[in-house]
């Protein structure tokens, strides 16, 4: 195979320097990242830290590690200006230089850490809106995911992925342990249009809205020509199952249900990311009633029930969310 680009020199002749300075200072923090998680039963950073983040969630020690790891490599890129982080209670300011921002979910799938199962990290950059020269604000982060100038994901699973879109499609690059680089692997990636499989906790089922169920049962029941039943696969890692979707098809869906009014996953730093790349690829994203990407943030933390993948079972689920 001839020498395949490196994502530094996609990034130059495929955007602007200062977004591509961010990205490439990401991207290396993702390289330590990789490192850590691949080692982690070796060094002293499985389990806890025995704290709760302002998620109230119990905080594993390689989210703190994570997060702290990106917030310095972001800040050595001075046109990185401010930092949101689903492990800090409010937005940073790296560099007041700085012209974008980046909401970050520093490691997702924490759950599945101790049993080496893919996590990830993911990622979503606007144009700051305050001037060059203040402090970065909430403001700069309440940007709807129309704004998006660039997002995407880390994967630390069989291989490390850095899976991204600048607005022109979506590229997937390989880390080379030799080279310490990322490397172009998987080219202007394309969600298959018709999906064969749904993702979702199922056990939560019964506290699901009737409709959601009714959608679950249509995935469930035997017919030929839709090739139903669809296969269910879920590991509990947001990145995890949307990196298997892109690839091979299928939804992912976290809907509300009566112990999340609002689901889980938040709209900043995990549904405003994953829905761009998903269009970008040609998918689609909704909360099952509305496109993502139009949501208006009003809170740095705030959270949204999401179908989000191929589009004949997007287009499906929101057919039984009408009624
Ligand atoms: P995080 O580890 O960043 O808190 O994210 C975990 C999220 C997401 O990755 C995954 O899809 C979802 O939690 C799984 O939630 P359940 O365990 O409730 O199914
Ligand atoms: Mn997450
Ligand atoms: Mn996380």
């Amino acid at each position: 195979m001839g020498k395949a680009v490196k994502l530094s020199e996609f990034l130059q002749s495929n955007t602007n320097i200062e977004l591509a300075s961010v990205l490439v200072s990401l991207a290396e923090g993702c390289k330590i990242i990789a490192r850590l998680v691949n080692n982690a039963g070796l060094s002293d950073i499985i389990g806890t830290t025995g704290d709760t983040n302002v998620q109230g969630e119990t905080v594993q020690k390689l989210d703190d590690l994570s997060n702290k790891i990106l917030m310095d490599y972001l800040r050595a890129s001075e046109t990185c200006a401010g930092y949101l982080s689903e492990e800090n209670e409010g937005v940073v300011t790296l560099n007041t230089g700085g012209k974008y921002i980046i909401s970050v979910d520093p490691l997702d799938g924490s759950s599945n850490i101790d049993v080496c199962a893919p996590i990830g990290t993911i990622f979503n950059i606007c144009e700051r809106l305050t001037k060059a020269g203040e402090e970065v604000n909430n403001d700069d982060f309440f940007q709807k995911g129309t704004t998006t100038k660039a997002g995407g994901y880390a994967i630390y699973g069989s291989s490390t992925i850095v899976v991204l879109s600048t607005g022109n499609g979506v590229n997937g690059f390989t880390y080379g342990a030799e080279e310490n680089d990322f490397f172009l692997s998987h080219p202007n990636m394309t969600m298959p249009e018709k999906g064969k499989i749904y993702s979702l906790n199922q056990g939560n089922a019964a506290k699901f809205d009737e409709s959601v169920q009714n959608f679950i049962a249509y995935c469930t029941v035997v017919d030929k020509e839709t090739s139903r039943p669809y296969s269910l696969r879920y590991i509990g890692s947001m990145v995890g199952d949307l990196h298997r979707n892109l690839i091979k098809g299928g939804i992912f869906v976290y809907p509300a249900n009566k112990g999340e009014k609002k689901g889980k996953l938040r709209l900043l730093y995990e549904c405003i990311p994953m829905s761009y790349l998903t269009e970008q690829a040609g998918g689609k994203a909704s909360d099952g009633h509305q496109r993502i990407l139009d949501i208006q943030p009003v809170e740095l933390h705030e959270r949204t029930a999401i179908f989000i993948g191929s589009k004949n079972l997007v287009d499906k689920a929101e057919e039984f969310l009408r009624g």
